[in-house]
């Protein structure tokens, strides 16, 4: 069965000192809760080997918010997927949209980095979701679909079980507008239904697809019943360990009953 993933994304935020504060809050709140979902954290990169090792003893893991698809070169400022293996990071974000829209990355180039972190062993959170525009224009599903063929082209069927989707409708994110449950819920079994008929029923049954958009405390529950929704991918409200960790007992009682 597909796991419940619950991952804070934190973009360009917090100094050393808060992430440490945060690091040591959230170990001592995991070592006291015996949850059942994953959680996991994404930090700036610079800041990834100190949350491995922080975080050594919890049951919580750590990924890159993103990655570039070669092993070396001459790419100034840009992160390897060997580089993340070899700090024993085993996670990355691909797709974002704020690289989608922000940096300009295209489908072409999310689908070199989703197989190369495949071929280095990583496991992907790859994102997908429409601009407000798109939606309005009736072309959602249009719109992942076409991500979904791109950014998974010539991914074989066994390398699946290291790839979760999270849906993110661009005019969700960090806006406070979150898709209603229905919204989400109608997106999220499109995805599903896409990988029956793209990969196997299994794979559609075993993967994870998570919400992200505006998650917070008080919108969680209504969203995680959902049939389709298996987690959330959290900006804004994972920054502050209340909400971060209000989200998951939420999430956790409202899904596993
Ligand atoms: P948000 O961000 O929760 O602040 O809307 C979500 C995301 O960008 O993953």
């Amino acid at each position: 069965m597909r796991k419940i993933v619950i991952a804070g994304n934190w973009k360009m935020h917090k100094t050393l000192d808060e992430v440490t504060d945060f690091l040591h809050k959230i170990s001592e709140w995991e070592d006291a809760f015996q949850h059942k979902c994953k959680i996991g954290i994404f930090p700036p990169s610079i800041y990834i080997t100190i949350a491995l090792q922080q975080l050594q003893n919890n049951n919580i893991f750590v990924g890159a918010q993103n990655v570039h698809d070669e092993d070396f070169g001459a790419f100034t400022g840009e992160i390897s997927p060997q580089m993340l293996s070899s700090v024993n990071c085993k996670y990355s974000i691909v797709g974002h949209s704020e690289r989608r829209h922000i940096f300009g990355e295209k489908d072409d180039f999310l689908n070199k980095k989703v197989r190369s972190l495949l071929a280095n062993d990583q496991k992907v959170v790859l994102c997908i979701g429409e601009k407000e525009e798109q939606r309005e224009e009736g072309k959602t599903e249009e719109v992942l679909e076409n991500q979904l063929s791109q950014d998974l082209k010539k991914i074989k069927d066994q390398h699946m079980k290291d790839v979760m989707l999270a849906y993110e409708p661009v005019w969700a994110i960090g806006t406070g507008k979150t898709a209603t449950p229905n919204t989400a819920q109608a997106a999220h079994k499109f995805v599903r239904d896409w990988l029956t008929d793209n990969f196997t029923e299994e794979i559609a049954r075993d993967t994870t697809i998570m919400y992200g958009g505006s998650v917070k405390p008080k919108n969680i529950e209504s969203l995680i019943v959902e049939e389709d929704i298996d987690g959330a991918l959290i900006g804004g409200a994972s920054l502050n360990i209340e909400s971060f960790t209000k989200v998951i007992e939420l999430a956790e009682k409202k899904s596993f009953k």
